[in-house]
């Protein structure tokens, strides 16, 4: 008999509800007690916890969200924190914890496993920006409804004769914008990887119009960073990696160190403007891309990777993350998956551009 916590933590990702059935449901069948741990670290720290049943976790598969709560709490900010954190570990009689995360949630369980702490991870997040797993959770619904939104803005688009911008989540990463950029046949992706030069970009769609083509759809990921921004009166601030430089909403950063992204749109939409002469607007896709259903292939791998997490605890291999590689699930190291971001393929991003303009 075992007792196994359980929580989300970051951004909430659709196939979160998934993974939280898949571990309640394996765990029954071993005669274990699972425990909801309410809204991340945070809920471990404050001893904010609940049984999990068969009844609590009925009907949540297709529901997007966490039934538990998220939070972007790091105990790591205080070593008071990391106390209450291994006491309540203890108080509540944890035999292991799930955490389901992106890197800053795993980067934290990577932590409390160095500390002795039995800890399983799971990839979670829409950016599919771990290493480790081909795919994160999460990810291909993010995809489906950036691809169903380019889609839209295309007939919009060309009916008015338009450039359309529209910026896609993707804070250091740029999958989505690829992906659904590829997918719905976008003009112009923009992406963290790849600094880019307005002129550049501005030359591209121009040939389009050389061929008669009378609108354009650019994607963009709100981590695209912009190597020109003499022209730029927006909040902007270096990105430590390329030295070019980053949108913000605001220069105050979360718990992991991390500045609100959000405006790459609408400053590439005005200087597009300005410098073609083509009436230009933006949609910012935003947390419509996290929200809502998971698709099914979310919620078939969200289920794999939630009872291959119950199996691990089963062989009592802790500090591993499972993965998804090829068409299999395996563990892998939660160091090996935190260590280093998993950036967008050269090859990938070059059968896109074969498409650009
Ligand atoms: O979870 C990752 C992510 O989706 C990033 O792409 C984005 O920058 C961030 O979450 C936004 O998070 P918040 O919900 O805190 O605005």
């Amino acid at each position: 008999m075992k007792k196994i916590g359980i929580l989300t933590g970051g951004g909430d990702c659709p196939g979160l509800n998934a993974v939280i059935r898949a571990v309640v449901k394996k765990s029954i069948q071993y005669g274990w007690d699972v425990i909801g741990i309410r809204n991340g670290w945070k809920g471990l720290i404050n001893g904010e916890m609940e049984l999990l049943t068969e009844y609590s976790v009925s009907g949540i598969l297709p529901k997007g969200g966490t039934i538990i709560g998220t939070s972007r709490t790091n105990p790591f900010k205080n070593q008071q924190d990391v106390q209450k954190t291994v006491d309540n570990i203890k108080k509540f009689g944890l035999d292991a914890i799930v955490a389901i995360g992106g890197d800053d949630t795993l980067g934290v369980a990577r932590k409390l496993y160095d500390m002795g702490i039995p800890v399983v991870g799971v990839p979670k997040t829409i950016d599919n920006d771990l290493s480790g797993t081909d795919y994160t959770f999460g990810f291909d619904t993010a995809v489906s409804i950036a691809t169903e939104a380019i889609d839209r803005l295309h007939t919009t688009a060309e009916s008015h004769h338009r450039v359309i911008v529209v910026e896609v989540m993707g804070r250091h990463a740029g999958w989505i914008a690829t992906m659904a950029g590829i997918a719905g046949g976008a003009d112009e992706i923009l992406i963290p990887e790849m600094p880019f030069d307005i002129d550049e970009v501005c030359k591209n769609l121009k040939k389009r119009y050389d061929r008669g083509k009378t609108f354009s759809i650019v994607a963009v990921a709100e981590g695209a960073t912009v190597k020109k921004t003499d022209e730029s009166d927006q909040n902007t601030s270096i990105n430590s990696d390329s030295g070019s430089k980053l949108v913000t909403q605001t220069s105050e950063t979360d718990a992991f160190g991390h500045v609100r992204l959000g405006g790459i749109g609408h400053f590439l939409a005005q200087e597009i403007e300005k410098r073609m002469d083509v009436e230009t607007r933006v949609t910012i896709l935003g947390h419509i891309q996290r929200g809502g259903s998971p698709t099914a292939h979310d919620r078939v791998l969200a289920t794999r990777f939630g009872v291959a997490a119950v199996e691990l605890i089963k062989n009592e291999d802790y500090g591993k993350m499972v993965a998804l590689q090829g068409n299999k699930i395996v563990p892998v190291t939660i160091d090996d998956a935190v260590s280093k971001l998993k950036t967008v393929d050269t090859d990938l991003y070059d059968i896109a551009k074969i498409f650009f303009g």
